[in-house]
């Protein structure tokens, strides 16, 4: 039997801020974000948007799709949880209206939960043939104002359909683990913005990259020369150019850096659009990669590294199944992107004030968001949210 991704779905905040305007109102030039660190924007939710909203919006196309049934588990992997107790999946399974009986659960691991509620799928499916788990990765990533941080914010979700037989990817058995207690990027229960060693962040990466490709191969996993496309997770797409290199200098795969890019390229565009997305960045690399590359991927390997923060990762391969472009959203993704409200950085910065400002208290938002979901308040601490009419 063989077990993996059916469907895959993608969603934003629906505003977004040129880095440009970031750039200029800190003085500096572009060039330190277009191309130092590879970003050229970042989604920014409106005060009516957050992982839940975003969440429901990219599993809503995969249940209009193939219906709620079936679907017995509801997998919400995220970093921005929304509540310390009620994971964030049950607000989006009364959203979708989706039956009883299923089991709904949060996974936080940093940027890395989404993968662990990919494996965990693997395995419900692997008991019951007849079980779909749903997946759904959703993440606002904020860091304080004027930190380095800063220019690497976004937001995003991602939901998949883990089946048998599955129509878009087959997931290949062999992994490759990687765990290390350190502090790299971290965010206490009292922040709503996360702290992060930047520089040391980076060689963490790389070396838990090292780790996770190690024990990938000693388990048996394919040899570099049999993974045509590489998947990473994307904090900013330069981080995904700086693996790649890695990987192939620790493989000893003599690529030049032409052949190097083309083996990841397609993957970067989307992320280089919204920002970090946290647990969903890996999935919107792969979405990126399937609706992106020129070249036909199916029957091709794609290689998958995986990072969370603090840390755990994972390296497991992938193989694309005949007739995926038929499966793919990509002029909606695409409009997506394209459609989202431009706001100035005057804006933007008292967005990300209010946050805070509003902790603990009792409001209302006003209705904002172009989006099927919108979050409405919090009355008497408990968070309410609506579909749009
Ligand atoms: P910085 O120190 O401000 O930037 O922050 P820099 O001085 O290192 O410059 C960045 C790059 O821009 C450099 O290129 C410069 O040379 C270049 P590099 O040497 O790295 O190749 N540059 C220019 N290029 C062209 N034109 C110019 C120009 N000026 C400079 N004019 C840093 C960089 C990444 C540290 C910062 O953005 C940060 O702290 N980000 C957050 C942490 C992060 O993303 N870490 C990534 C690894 S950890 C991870 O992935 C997990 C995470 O997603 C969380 C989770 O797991 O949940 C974060």
């Amino acid at each position: 039997m063989t077990i993996g991704i059916s469907d895959i779905a993608f969603a934003t905040a629906y505003q977004v801020l040129d880095l440009q305007q970031l750039a200029d109102a800190q003085g500096i030039d572009v060039g330190k974000y277009y191309i130092g660190i590879g970003q050229s924007e970042m989604s920014v939710p409106f005060p009516d948007e957050d992982i839940v909203t975003m969440g429901a919006d990219a599993a809503a196309q995969i249940i209009a799709r193939h219906g709620a049934d079936g679907i017995r588990t509801l997998l919400f992997a995220t970093e921005s949880g929304i509540d310390q107790s009620k994971s964030a999946g049950v607000f989006v399974h009364g959203l979708l209206g989706m039956g009883e009986r299923c089991r709904v659960v949060e996974l936080k691991q940093a940027c890395y939960s989404a993968t662990a509620a990919l494996q965990f799928a693997l395995g419900i499916v692997a008991r019951d043939a007849s079980e779909k788990v749903l997946v759904i990765a959703s993440d606002v990533a904020r860091y304080a104002l004027d930190t380095s941080g800063e220019p690497t914010q976004g937001a995003a979700a991602v939901a998949f359909l883990v089946t048998a037989d599955p129509a878009l990817l087959e997931i290949e058995p062999v992994t490759g683990l990687h765990t290390d207690d350190i502090h790299d990027f971290w965010r206490p229960n009292y922040l709503s913005t996360a702290l992060v060693d930047g520089k040391y962040s980076l060689a963490a990466y790389l070396g838990a990259l090292e780790g996770a490709w190690g024990e990938y191969r000693s388990r048996g996993g394919a040899a570099f020369a049999d993974i045509a496309r590489f998947c990473y997770h994307q904090p900013f797409t330069k981080m995904a150019v700086k693996a790649h290199d890695r990987l192939c200098k620790v493989a000893g795969a003599e690529l030049d850096k032409e052949q190097r890019l083309a083996q990841i390229a397609a993957s970067l565009q989307m992320n280089r659009r919204t920002g970090n997305s946290y647990t969903a960045s890996i999935y919107v690399g792969l979405l990126s990669l399937l609706e992106r590359d020129e070249a036909d991927l199916a029957g091709e390997r794609i290689g998958f590294f995986s990072y969370g923060s603090g840390s755990v990762s994972e390296f497991f391969t992938g193989v694309v199944r005949p007739g995926y472009r038929e499966l793919l959203r990509t002029a909606r993704d695409a409009a997506t992107l394209d459609d989202r409200v431009a706001i100035a950085h005057a804006r933007y910065r008292a967005l990300h004030e209010a946050v805070d400002a509003v902790q603990g208290s009792d409001y209302e938002t006003a209705a904002e968001t172009p989006g099927p979901y919108r979050f409405a308040g919090v009355v008497d601490h408990v968070r309410r949210y609506e579909t749009r009419g």
